[in-house]
């Protein structure tokens, strides 16, 4: 019996679509089957309460399509909650229901720094004591310095180079404080030196399982959840004790996300050392 109930919020994807596109996963000429993408979500949600965990929902909101990926919404940091700025305006619109809820819900919100795009949760990942933070494509690098310094936390910044893992939660996936699955063509020749110093256990992902977001998994104590299609790092999470499980996501792939990118944990990640002493 886990001390602490996982903790996650969701935003129901009643005005989710592909109505811009600013990923190169998204195009709007193949748009979401509005149906299919509800029950999936619903599946999801269904899984994770299964798993235990407990979902808040963020209410949506018409013209806010990517809303219901809330892992950008903020960084949470114990009672603390980073909230996003965007990088495209078209999820700009976003920020303030994020900054709404997260304050009515008891976190303390700061702002991101002026002139800076963070993107929440979607960048930042802890592993033990170290956030490792993703840069470029849609974070910036000075704003990783500036927010984990007034976090007091250890930051490692590490450069995304492949357009379609534009996030750091679309490449990498801290399983614990020593593990975690990765992609390693998404990082450079840096970044990859970093992780495999850094973490003792990297479990690294084929390009095809990559592309059915693998490493966009929600963690929570050993079981793994992820996208459809990743047969090879399910096979490779058994053998090392975990367990994996699938469910499908594909109407949101349509958008550039899946599982981790639909959740946001509230708690803190299995994988953040912090949460152990949460009181
Ligand atoms: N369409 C969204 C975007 O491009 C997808 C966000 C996926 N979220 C994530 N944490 N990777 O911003």
């Amino acid at each position: 019996m886990p001390e602490l109930q996982p903790h996650i919020l969701m935003c129901p994807p009643e005005f989710y679509g592909i109505h811009y596109e600013i990923n190169p996963w998204m195009d709007q000429r193949q748009p979401a089957d509005h149906a299919v993408a509800v029950r999936q979500w619903n599946a999801l949600r269904a899984e994770l309460e299964a798993c235990g965990a407990a979902i808040s929902l963020l209410p949506p909101v018409e013209g806010l399509p990517d809303m219901v990926f809330t892992a950008n919404a903020a960084l949470i940091y114990r009672d603390r909650a980073v909230i996003s700025r965007f990088r495209h305006a078209e999820r700009r619109g976003e920020q303030p229901y994020a900054e709404q809820w997260l304050a009515q819900h008891g976190f303390q919100v700061q702002q991101s720094p002026a002139d800076i795009f963070f993107e929440g949760a979607g960048d930042a990942l802890f592993c033990g004591e170290t956030l490792f933070a993703g840069y470029r494509i849609r974070s910036d690098v000075r704003g990783h310095q500036e927010i984990s310094a007034s976090l007091n936390t250890q930051v490692i910044a590490v450069e995304l180079v492949d357009e379609y893992y534009y996030h750091l939660d679309t490449c990498l996936c801290p399983l614990d404080a020593q593990s975690a699955i990765y992609f390693p063509d998404a990082f450079d020749h840096y970044g990859l030196q970093v992780l495999q110093e850094r973490v003792d256990q990297l479990i690294s992902v084929c390009p095809e399982e990559a592309q059915r977001f693998a490493c966009n998994a929600v963690v929570l104590g050993d079981i793994v959840i992820t996208n459809t299609g990743c047969p090879q790092l399910h096979a490779e999470l058994k053998r090392r004790g975990y367990q994996p499980r699938a469910t499908p996501l594909d109407e949101f792939v349509k958008a550039g996300g899946s599982a981790k990118c639909l959740t946001l944990r509230l708690d803190g990640e299995d994988a953040a050392s912090w949460r152990k002493d949460v009181p």
